[in-house]
C-alpha cells in the first residue's frame, strides 16, 4: 500500500501534470503555500524538540501526520519556467529542473523519513521521536542547501 502511495506521489512529480493554462505564479503560489504549512507545523515540533515548549505528544503526533500528509504535494508545483531565474517570487533554483532525477531522490528521502516521523510519533517514544525529528529535519536541509535560494 506504501508502495502505492509514493509511486503516485512520484508521478506526479514526473508528469508535472503540465496543463497548458497553469499560470507560473499559481504554480508558485501553490507549493510555497504547501511548504509554509509544512513549515508551520515543523517549527513547532522543533520547540518542542528542543525544549522551547512542553512536549506534548498527541499535538507532536497530529503535526507529524499532517506534514507526512503534505510531503508530496508539493511536487506537481514544479513545473517549468517557475525557477528564481524566471519568476522574481519563486526561491527555487533553475538548476533544480536539470537535476531532477536528484530531486526526486531527496523528495522520495524525504517522504519517507516523515512518514516515519508520524509512526514513531504515534507510538509515543520520546526520545525516539526526537531522533526521528533531527533525521527528518535533514532530508528538508539536503534538498534547500541544493535547490532553494537563501
Ligand atoms: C525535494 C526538495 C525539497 C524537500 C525535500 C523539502 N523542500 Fe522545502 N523547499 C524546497 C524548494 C525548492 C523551496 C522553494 C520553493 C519556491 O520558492 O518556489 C522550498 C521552500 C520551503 C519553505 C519556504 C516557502 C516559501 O514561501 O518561501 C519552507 C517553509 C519549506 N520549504 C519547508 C520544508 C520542510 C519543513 C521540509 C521537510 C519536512 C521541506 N521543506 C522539504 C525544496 C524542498
Amino acid at each position: 500500500m506504501k508502495k502505492i502511495v509514493l509511486a503516485a506521489s512520484l508521478s506526479l512529480l514526473a508528469t508535472g501534470l503540465q496543463a497548458d493554462d497553469i499560470k507560473p505564479e499559481k504554480a508558485i503560489e501553490y507549493r510555497q503555500s504547501v511548504y509554509n504549512v509544512m513549515g508551520w507545523h515543523f517549527k513547532t515540533m522543533g520547540a518542542m524538540v528542543k525544549g522551547e515548549m512542553p512536549f506534548n505528544k498527541e499535538v507532536f503526533a497530529k503535526k507529524a501526520e499532517i506534514v507526512a500528509f503534505m510531503s508530496p504535494l508539493p511536487g506537481e508545483g514544479f513545473i517549468k519556467g517557475t525557477s528564481s531565474k524566471e519568476v522574481p517570487e519563486s526561491k527555487a533554483k533553475a538548476i533544480l529542473w536539470e537535476k531532477m532525477d536528484d530531486v526526486k531522490a531527496k523528495s522520495q528521502d524525504s517522504q519517507k523519513e516523515t512518514k516515519a516521523l508520524a509512526e514513531i510519533a504515534k507510538a509515543g517514544d520520546e526520545k525516539a521521536i526526537k531522533e526521528q525529528f533531527g533525521k527528518t529535519a535533514k532530508t528538508c536541509k539536503a534538498c534547500h542547501d541544493d535547490y532553494r535560494e537563501e
